[in-house]
């Protein structure tokens, strides 16, 4: 019987495999971590209330490739380049989501659209990152070398979440609205179908290292497709709504360390 959980023991038992998994994952979070970071160093003056969270977003992402690469490390495993058609989040720059990486480099201050930007491509990302880690805390919650990692690393994605959601509002009552609204349609589209390409680039590559029939990598591609298809017809509109959080300033304060998983990091 294939289940998410018996996909996830077979590619964590396989070196190859745990090694592509850790370090596509390392690689989106250190992305992430460079581009909060230099998005909280060009916070334009009318918006400095919001640099410590983005900021503090930025370390923790930045914790969370440290983590996937200490898992590497425990397992005597260097991370790998990881290909191209894996890399989740130079693809979304290269698609135009987010800030683009050469306005990042560049010392010039962002301006308050630019935000809007950053935190539309956010909202939509971290509610991938955040149903991820969810399934993830589902299968391996606990398991004796990853749970805790697992569960620290999806506690943070929904504070990433929550953020969004209340940061875009407070930007939507100073009148961004509009601006945000087709920020969000813009990124979830794009986002989707990327997510798609990434997933199938990732599974042909696992099937071929564990030696999956054609029969179960049929299935695991059409189980992509089938979540691409829901999200066409409609599903998206869960990446674009906006509802204030439980969790107010899920941000606010320095990144926790990572005490929890203190042997990873
Ligand atoms: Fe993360
Ligand atoms: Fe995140």
């Amino acid at each position: 019987m294939l289940s998410a959980k018996s996909l996830f023991q077979e590619i964590l038992d396989n070196d190859e495999t745990f090694r592509l998994f850790c370090s596509v994952a390392a690689s989106g979070e250190a992305q992430g971590g460079w581009e909060n970071g230099r998005i909280a160093a060009l916070v334009p003056e009318s918006r400095r209330d919001l640099a410590p969270k983005i900021a503090r977003h930025g370390a923790d992402e930045d914790k969370h490739g440290r983590i996937f690469n200490a898992l590497l490390r425990k397992r005597g495993l260097e991370p790998l380049e990881v290909p191209r058609e894996t890399d989740y989040t130079m693809l979304l720059e290269a698609r135009g989501i987010g800030l683009a990486h050469d306005k990042l480099r560049r010392d010039e201050p962002l301006t308050e659209h630019d935000l809007v930007l950053y935190l539309a491509h956010s909202r939509v990302t971290e509610q991938r990152a955040a149903a991820q880690m969810t399934m993830l805390r589902r299968c391996l919650g606990d398991h004796p070398d990853l749970g805790r990692a697992v569960r620290l690393i999806a506690e943070d994605e929904e504070n990433h979440l929550a953020y969004c959601h209340e940061e875009l509002l407070r930007l939507a009552a100073a009148g961004h609205g509009r601006a945000i609204q087709r920020a969000l349609r813009e990124s979830a589209l794009v986002e989707m179908r990327v997510y798609r390409d990434v997933s199938l680039a990732v599974m042909a590559r696992m099937g071929r290292v564990l030696g999956w029939s054609k029969a179960k990598s049929a299935l695991l591609a059409a189980g992509i497709h089938a979540l691409y298809g829901y999200e066409r017809l409609g599903g998206w509109r869960r990446m674009v709504s906006l509802r204030m959080p439980e969790r107010r300033n899920a941000l606010g304060g320095p990144a926790k360390p990572a005490s929890e998983a203190p042997e990873l990091v």
